[in-house]
Formats: structure tokens, sequence, C-alpha cells
């Protein structure tokens, strides 16, 4: 079975969910460690009393380079079993711009998940970005990490209708709604080994 890895920096609501899918769904992999960057990260927590080892690297008071850092997580995957051959890093609500070097070694093995429907929207607080645009649609995507921003092949997306009324905080949490219910959805298809990548495209069988 394959083994999953988990990077995190704060609430980890979409680890939760991608955990209590495994659980529930059988998805056939294996949540075999979660690290965060912080060591506040409240998903920590979760992920203990859910059974799953957790580790902190703090990039805070980290003296290294980026790619040192990556390093360091990369040592820790590889101890959990999340090896480029056998293992799937996910992405979730981590702050982190990731080094081109864990990007190659991880080549289609690392994917994250973007509060917008891509390529529209990259980067941070892209729920105001799409109210601030005046959008009537926006969404989530699942992606594959490639070496630039939010850019990778797409896996799946879901979209949410933006409302006159909405805020940043009503469009967020209707657009978090998706984001748990297609990342697990992401997960599984990887597990099953039902994604196939052809340059920046996705096939999905
Ligand atoms: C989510 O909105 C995700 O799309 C973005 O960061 C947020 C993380 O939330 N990348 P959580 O930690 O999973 O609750």
């Amino acid at each position: 079975m394959l083994n999953l890895g988990i990077l995190i920096s704060g609430r980890g609501s979409n680890m939760e969910s991608i955990l209590k899918s495994i659980k529930t769904k059988k998805i056939p992999i294996n949540p075999a460690i979660v690290i965060s960057n912080k060591i506040d990260a409240k998903g920590l927590a979760i992920a203990k009393k859910m059974g799953v080892n957790v580790e902190v690297i703090e990039s805070k008071n980290f003296k290294g380079t980026r790619s040192e850092f990556d390093e360091k997580i990369m040592e820790i995957l590889v101890k959990y079993g999340v090896t480029p051959r056998n293992g799937l890093v996910c992405l979730a609500g981590f702050m982190r711009i990731i080094s081109p070097e864990f990007v190659k070694k991880y080549k289609n093995k690392i994917i994250n998940i973007h509060p917008a429907l891509l390529p529209a929207f990259p980067g941070l607080n892209s729920q105001k970005q799409a109210l601030d645009y005046g959008a009537k649609y926006s969404g989530c995507t699942v992606h594959f990490v490639d070496a630039g921003m939010d850019t990778g092949a797409i896996i799946i997306q879901s979209i949410v209708e933006i409302k006159n009324k909405d805020t940043e905080k009503s469009l967020s949490k209707k657009i978090l709604k998706e984001e748990h219910r297609i990342y697990p959805q992401a997960v599984s298809l990887f597990a099953r080994k039902k994604i196939k990548v052809l340059g920046r495209k996705t096939i999905i069988s």
C-alpha cells in the first residue's frame, strides 16, 4: 500500500477530512505522517487524536536555506515510508513554497488544494481576490505541485456560486465545504492509480 504524508501549517481541516475519508471510505493508503512547520498548528492535535504520527520542523527559526529545510522534510517523509516510489504528499494549508529539489524528487507525487478555480486567483487570499474581481463563480482546485505557484496539472475542481451578499468569510466557508469533498476524492483516485499525467493534463479513469 502507498504511504501518505500530509504537510500542514495551521487549522488542518483538509487534513482531517482526508484522514476521516481514509478510514470511513477505506481508501487504500496508509496515513503515515503529518508534518507541520509550526509548533502551534491546530491540526497537530487533531492528527494525534486520530492516531496518526506527527512531527514538527519549525521554519521560523530555521537557519538554513529553503532547500535545506525541505531536505529535512524529505528525511522525515522517507523515515515514515513516504518515498517518491511509494508515497503521496498532500499539502493541506502548508504555507510554504516548496523547493525545486523537493518538487523534482517527488515529481507528480505532491498534490495541493487551492481555494479558487485555477488558473484564476493563484497565491494568497484567493477568496478575496475572487470577490474583488467581481467573479460570479469561484471554487477550489486539487492539482499536482510543480515548480510554479499553483500552476501544476489539475486533478479535480469544484464550483461555487458567488452571490451579491457573499463576504470573504461566507465565500471561504462555501469553498471549504467543497475542499473537504474533493481533496479526499483526489487522494482516493491517486491511491487507486486512476490518475494519469500527460504534460500539464491529467486523465482520470
Ligand atoms: C484551505 O483553504 C486551503 O485551500 C488553503 O489553505 C486553507 C487550509 O485550511 N490552501 P485547513 O488548514 O485545511 O483548514
